[in-house]
């Protein structure tokens, strides 16, 4: 869900900084499925040289809105 939602988002440039991005995007959405843009910048502290911070922001609240639909939630 969250990497379709990466791919959705174009989101990689490089690529380097990603893996990391993931992960810690996908701890915010394990402990916080509707999280706003401050939480989403307070939980993602990975830096990336290549600047993807707002095409992250949009992956992680179009897979959050995934999440909560999957959960019958939304
Ligand atoms: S995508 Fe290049 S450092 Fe993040």
């Amino acid at each position: 869900m969250l990497q379709k939602a990466w791919q959705a988002q174009q989101v990689p440039q490089c690529g380097y900084c990603q893996s990391g991005m993931l992960m810690a995007a996908a701890a915010l959405l394990a402990r916080n499925a509707k999280p706003s843009d401050a939480d989403i910048d307070a939980a993602i502290t990975n830096l990336c040289r290549c600047g993807t911070y707002p095409r992250v922001r949009a992956a992680i609240h179009a897979a959050a809105a995934e999440l909560r639909a999957t959960r019958g939630r939304a």
